[in-house]
């Protein structure tokens, strides 16, 4: 019998359930997100999280919202001026929420590209398209997931020079980051399902643990070969153990390849090249921003100083440092193109010119 994969996110038309990430891996609990007040709340505190998941959970907020208003207060969406002004203006408050992931400003302009597209429609008739596309997302997202997966996997596979692999991957881009499947962690199933899987390192992911609490449990969930080591550990770990590949995801590439991701992906690039060992983002077109030129315009998120300073555990969140301590918290950092070997997206995997140290991106979309 194939195990059910986790859900993130469960939806229905009307109904909108997240997984509260921070209760992982010791409980399972949905919570009801009814519209995009509660869509940003879980977003904000990272009930759920992960760059695809974050723009979904968003999008359908809105849709939800838009849902119940239709029939509990009909006159407040009656006309195409007041859903289009009432749409942008819950896009706005929800891009406030996390700033660098770029699915969130992704999603939010395609949807305000379509209310400006869509001026000749009936209030209602707006508001019905507007929770389409929302929902297609949550759908597109899981097949984009599996091709990255498949992509990723034969590429490894093709350049590894071996039968079987083992790889290490950082943060958590599975299931739980996205509508399902995962990005590099669809790629570590994809490896897994190939029977070519040899065993999956995770790392923890300090300060926040998606690496421990998030990918772990993922990875036991799915019986793959794994094991979890210390951030510090990732070095040692590719002089020692014969990895061939660190898989990562992405929360924003720029136009030249520059990947913004969670922070300790820079270091484990560096080691990667140091070690000559492949270093793979994977991550669905969405995730690329072609209006960033490079990496060094991306904003990088900074959060409270309390979560390096404490661990959340089973029954307690308890102190883990000095008191007093000052506390540098930046969520993210960015990998520059030159230590990437290969971007794996929805449409195929992108990999540099000879001699060159970026990503011709924009010639890889225009021939997909
Ligand atoms: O702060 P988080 O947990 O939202 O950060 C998540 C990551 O950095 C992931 O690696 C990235 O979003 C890709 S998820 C498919």
């Amino acid at each position: 019998m194939t195990q059910k994969t986790l859900e993130a996110i469960k939806y229905k038309r009307g109904d909108l359930q997240v997984l509260d990430q921070l209760r992982l891996p010791f409980e399972t609990v949905y919570e009801a997100v009814p519209n995009t007040v509660q869509g940003h709340h879980v977003i904000k505190t990272m009930k759920v999280r992960g760059a695809p998941a974050i723009a979904i959970v968003a999008a359908l907020s809105l849709a939800v919202e838009l849902n119940a208003l239709l029939t509990t207060s009909p006159t407040t969406l009656d006309t195409n001026d007041k859903v289009a002004t009432f749409v942008n203006e819950k896009l706005e408050y929800l891009k406030t929420s996390r700033p660098t992931a770029v699915n969130l400003f992704e999603a939010s302009e395609r949807l305000s590209n379509l209310v400006r597209d869509n001026g000749d429609k009936s209030g209602p008739e707006l508001a019905s398209i507007v929770i389409t596309e929302a929902e297609e997302m949550l759908i597109k997202d899981v097949q984009d997931n599996k091709n990255i997966g498949k992509f990723g996997c034969e590429f490894i596979l093709a350049n590894a020079n071996s039968d079987s692999v083992r790889v290490l991957t950082h943060c958590n881009t599975g299931s739980l980051a996205t509508a399902g499947w995962g990005t590099a962690l669809g790629i570590v199933r994809d490896l897994n399902l190939s029977g070519k899987l040899d065993h999956c390192y995770c790392t923890e992911t300090r300060p926040y643990n998606q690496g421990s609490r998030l990918t772990a449990y993922e990875l036991v969930y799915e019986n793959i070969p794994s094991t979890l080591i210390c951030d510090s550990m990732a070095s040692a770990l590719l002089k020692l153990k014969n990895v061939k590949a660190i898989i990562v995801g992405a929360d924003r590439v720029a136009a030249n390849g520059d990947t913004a991701n969670k922070i300790g992906t820079y270091q484990l690039a560096i080691t990667a090249a140091y070690h000559n060992v492949m270093f793979i983002v994977a991550a669905p077109l969405t995730t690329i921003d072609m209006k960033t030129l490079s990496g060094d315009a991306i904003v990088i998120e900074e959060r409270a100083g309390v979560e390096v300073t404490s661990t959340k555990g089973r029954t307690a969140t308890v102190e883990v440092a000095a008191p007093g301590i000052g506390v540098w918290n930046p969520a993210f950092d960015v990998v520059p193109a030159s230590l990437i070997t290969a971007i794996v997206t929805n449409k195929g995997v992108i990999t540099k010119n000879k001699g060159e140290d970026f990503f011709r991106i924009d010639e890889f979309i225009k021939n997909n």
